[in-house]
């Protein structure tokens, strides 16, 4: 699908972009190249709208180089942080560490390892349909939501009801390749409503971040 929206030239120029991003982020830090995602746009927005509505107790899903859970507990939020790559898990740790915070950074295949219930769920998933090109390995992971994208955030509405408070907020983030019209019909199929709190035009692809609660 991702294939049958774009020409193979805009394709290519999507990559070899975010490649370079990659690489310039990479430079400062060697341990981590090319095996934990760096904050990029779709971090920095969601980053923006959960400094705008997280609040209590906080579960970062998919964490990364923790850069979202370290900013909520500079906000003074309880936060746990988790991720499915044991370099993000390192990754984070020193984040925190080096930021002075505490989070609380769990190795989770989505909420297997999770215990606790929480008032803000932030989520920044995979949310690329697959590119049978691309190679094998955590940043695939990283990127990659499933065959047609939403895989993942279908997988997460599954579960997500044993670990929301009743008055408490998803906010996640996907993009217009994701397959925006299959994200809200999983969202109202779990029994939840949704507002778009944050949207940006990138390259190819626009962002948008929704705030989710129960109906
Ligand atoms: C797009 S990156 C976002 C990273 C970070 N939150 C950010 O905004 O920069 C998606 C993250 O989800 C993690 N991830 C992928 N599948 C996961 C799963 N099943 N359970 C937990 N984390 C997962 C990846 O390892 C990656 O760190």
């Amino acid at each position: 699908m991702y294939e049958d929206m774009h020409t193979s030239d805009e394709l290519d120029a999507i990559k070899k972009f975010e490649e370079e991003k990659s690489r310039e982020k990479d430079s400062e830090e060697p341990e981590f190249e090319g095996v934990v995602y760096q904050p990029e746009e779709d971090t920095y927005l969601l980053c923006d709208a959960s400094d705008e509505f997280a609040f209590g107790n906080v579960l970062e899903l998919g964490c990364g180089s923790g850069f979202i859970s370290v900013e909520m507990a500079k906000n003074g939020l309880n936060v746990t942080a988790c991720d499915i790559n044991p370099d993000a898990i390192i990754h984070t740790k020193k984040l925190a560490e080096s930021e002075n915070v505490k989070v609380n950074v769990i190795e989770s295949n989505l909420f297997e390892s999770v215990a606790d219930t929480f008032d803000t769920i932030i989520f920044n998933p995979p949310y690329l349909p697959e590119d049978k090109r691309e190679p094998k390995g955590m940043m695939q992971v990283a990127t990659t939501g499933g065959e047609s994208g939403y895989e993942l955030i279908e997988s997460f509405f599954h579960e997500v009801h044993e670990y929301i408070n009743k008055n408490g907020i998803i906010l996640l983030l996907f993009s217009s390749l994701t397959n925006k019209d299959k994200v809200d019909e999983i969202i109202s199929l779990h029994g939840y409503k949704s507002e778009i709190v944050r949207e940006k035009q990138i390259f190819f692809e626009t962002l948008y971040v929704y705030k989710i609660q129960r109906l």
